[in-house]
């Protein structure tokens, strides 16, 4: 059968999507002091009731020390989770997300080491191991078994406050470095306690946490809530190797395996990418390793409809990031025939549509910035806009 973009797709727990575009999670840096919900990002998500059919609300940290994380915003934060008092706020996104019947998402996380906001503010960047990170401009704590436990345990509470919340379902990230990639990787987790060292103790945290999330769900979830995982396929960086393919593959098997996931989400900067020695792309090895009714997710690179269309030979559904950043309704164009109509570059005028958050004006206008997107020098001038904030005073 030949995947069309405008299929209706059912996931494993009877769930069913209007078409194959999902919106990844993507930071917006647009919270309050403590993660709260702010204006800005009611206005950036009013927006986005159809940029997708599935729409993943941008990494949620679940407990105090696992977030904020990345500060590129003007005194604004990582959106957190981790109490009910963000339920509120959280509710008002997924409110405004499913109002065109589409689905609402939520990723939660921990960022680990790379909870860099606390650590420059005198607080705490939590590590699988002690390590003397030379990309880090601080230094991190190993996590004690206490704490870890504690985190399981803030996840499983996550879960019940994004059902609260009224999302349609939850992806649990375990991918791009953060907690769940630093204890499934060889060189960030070297410990030598039941959570390290061979592939049964790396993934020991992972699993634990799937076990806190789905018996949550279980218990308070609708029968149809849709549940995720995100996973980073690699990590090698030069001489450090994490964990290969191999490793991954093996993963992504147990996770099919072992627990009701609806989906895999991997985590990649082009759909297309092929691993070292293969001949076919991350997506298609998990393939290959998950049962048929679990979806796989492809992102990176995706810009308009011919590439949507394409990545459609590599997954099941296909994420469009940067894409529902420039153009907020990507998808609706997709599904109403008016694929040729997707704004495709960033202007000034565009932003004005797009709602962008400061903090991602922010970062998209910043001439330093390695992260492009078509049409940016067209908005580098905003950049001084924000001149001052946190974030030079911070550097990257
Ligand atoms: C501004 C920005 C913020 C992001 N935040 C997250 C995030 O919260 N969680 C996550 O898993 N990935 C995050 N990502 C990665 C995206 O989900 C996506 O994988 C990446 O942008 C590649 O897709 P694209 O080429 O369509 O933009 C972020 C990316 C961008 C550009």
């Amino acid at each position: 059968m030949v995947k069309k973009l405008t299929d209706q797709v059912t996931f494993r727990h009877g769930a069913k999507i209007n078409g194959r575009i999902v919106q990844p999670p993507m930071l917006t840096n647009s919270g309050l002091s403590g993660g709260f919900v702010s204006q800005d990002t009611l206005d950036y998500y009013a927006v986005r009731p159809e940029s997708a059919s599935m729409i993943i609300v941008e990494y949620c940290y679940v407990i105090k020390d696992g977030g904020p994380s990345h500060t590129w915003g003007a005194n604004k934060e990582q959106l957190g989770i981790q109490s009910d008092e963000h339920i509120e706020g959280l509710a008002k996104i997924a409110k405004l997300l499913k109002a065109k019947g589409n689905k609402a998402i939520l990723q939660i996380n921990h960022s680990g080491r790379e909870s860099n906001y606390p650590a420059r503010h005198g607080g705490r960047a939590l590590a699988p191991s002690k390590i003397d990170f030379s990309f880090l401009d601080y230094p991190v704590e190993e996590i004690t078994e206490k704490e870890i436990y504690e985190v399981i345990e803030a996840f499983g509470a996550a879960a019940r406050r994004a059902i609260k919340a009224g999302y349609d379902g939850l992806e649990i990230h375990g991918a791009n470095h953060y907690l769940h990639q630093q204890f499934f990787s060889k060189w960030s987790n070297q410990r030598t306690d039941q959570w390290g060292g061979s592939y049964e103790n790396r993934t020991r945290f992972i699993r634990m946490v799937n076990d806190a999330v789905f018996k949550v769900i279980r218990e308070e979830a609708p029968k149809d809530f849709i549940v995720g995982y995100r996973i980073s396929p690699e990590e090698i960086h030069g001489e450090n190797v994490g964990y290969t393919i191999e490793d991954s593959k093996q993963l992504v098997e147990d996770l099919g395996k072992n627990y009701d996931f609806d989906y895999i989400h991997v985590s990649n900067l082009n759909y297309k990418n092929i691993p070292a020695g293969y001949d076919k792309s991350y997506s298609q090895i998990y393939r290959e390793v998950l049962p048929d009714d679990v979806k796989l997710i492809v992102v990176g690179g995706v810009t308009n409809e011919e590439k949507a269309q394409d990545a459609l030979n590599y997954g099941d559904l296909v994420a469009v990031g940067r894409g529902t950043l420039i153009d907020p309704e990507f998808g609706k164009k997709i599904m109403e025939g008016r694929g040729n109509e997707i704004v495709t570059a960033i202007s000034p005028e565009q932003i004005k549509i797009s709602k962008l958050p400061p903090a991602l004006i922010t970062l998209f206008s910043d001439p330093r910035m390695p992260l492009q997107m078509p049409g940016r020098e067209s908005i580098f001038s905003l950049h001084d806009l924000y001149k001052g904030d946190d974030y030079y005073r911070e550097g990257y």
